[in-house]
């Protein structure tokens, strides 16, 4: 079913009508398709929920060819980024192509369906925003962190889970609800990914976020627990490039003060309320124990 979301996508990009597009959108990677198989579970294999996922997929893919601009990443996935082959004015554009053509695919479907998936997008923004601004300085504010990875990830799940679950006339609050705690734990897990596992399994460069200048849990976890001397170390890694044995001494740090397991705790936290929310749906709450146990 999820070849059936990937064909309808490339159908639609193939649509717009200029075949350069179609075949560099052709080239990108799929990815795990996260959102577009909770669509598929929660609304059932009909057409329109192909049409739904597929619309997301695309919203979804639009944001990470300019997310790779903004942060500048030359890997996707393991391959290439688009900007880093084709330069970032046509990993832009094709992300405008993708985003607006998703939005077109979009007014077929009910107005609270479509205002649902559209106030994802402009949250989805306005979290990127809120990331960029975050990583120029040392952010040490959990609450602020929390609230930023929901906008920037959490959002769209939840616009997923949400919208799947008004098409098919489900309960949309618990699988709002559901779908935000299963994004936010999704971004946990992530940040903890990049500091524990390696760029082979990754498919972009580990220890990176903190390069890229962003302060994910572990980081701020392990900043509380220093000293006044060892936080002065901390903070002034931000944003660089670490040697060695620098980032050996962040990563035994995080060991030492559980800084990693604490993260994860979280996450498992957000996943119970997500199993919570959506009681009894066995096939909701295998995707939240494959999410929590993923390695990439
Ligand atoms: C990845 O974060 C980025 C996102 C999940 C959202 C990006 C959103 C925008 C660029 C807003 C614009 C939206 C549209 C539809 C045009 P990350 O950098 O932490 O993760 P990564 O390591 O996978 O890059
Ligand atoms: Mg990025």
């Amino acid at each position: 079913m999820i070849d059936a979301v990937a064909q309808r996508m490339q159908a639609m990009v193939e649509a717009v009508g200029y075949p350069q597009a179609a075949e560099l959108f052709g080239t990108l990677s799929g990815g795990k398709r996260l959102r577009a198989r909770l669509i598929m579970m929660i609304a059932g294999e009909s057409e329109a929920a192909v049409t739904l996922a597929a619309v997301i997929e695309l919203i979804h893919a639009a944001s990470l060819l300019h997310d790779d601009v903004i942060d500048e990443a030359l890997l996707r996935r393991g391959v290439p980024s688009v900007n880093a082959t084709e330069g970032s004015k046509q990993a832009v554009m094709l992300g405008d192509i993708l985003y607006s053509k998703a939005f077109s695919e979009l007014t077929q479907f009910d107005s609270a369906i479509a205002k649902t998936v559209a106030d994802a997008v402009t949250s989805l923004s306005v979290g990127e925003m809120m990331d960029v601004k975050m990583s120029e300085a040392f952010n040490e504010d959990e609450a602020r962190y929390l609230e930023m990875l929901y906008l920037k990830t959490g959002v769209l799940i939840e616009a997923a889970a949400k919208s799947a679950a008004i098409l098919c006339g489900k309960d949309a609050h618990a699988h709002a609800l559901y779908g935000k705690n299963l994004g936010i734990a999704f971004q946990i897990i992530d940040d903890i990914l990049d500091i524990v596992s390696d760029e082979a399994t990754l498919g972009k460069p580990a220890m990176n976020d903190f390069v890229e200048g962003k302060c994910t849990l572990p980081y701020i976890y392990l900043y509380r627990a220093l000293d006044k001397e060892d936080r002065a170390v901390l903070t002034a890694l931000h944003g660089v490039h670490a040697n060695a044995e620098q980032v050996r001494w962040m990563r035994s740090g995080m060991e030492t003060h559980g800084s990693v397991k604490a993260a994860y705790a979280m996450a498992q936290r957000l996943s119970d309320e997500a199993r919570a929310a959506i009681e009894g749906d066995t096939a909701l709450a295998a995707v939240l124990d494959s999410m929590m146990q993923r390695t990439f």
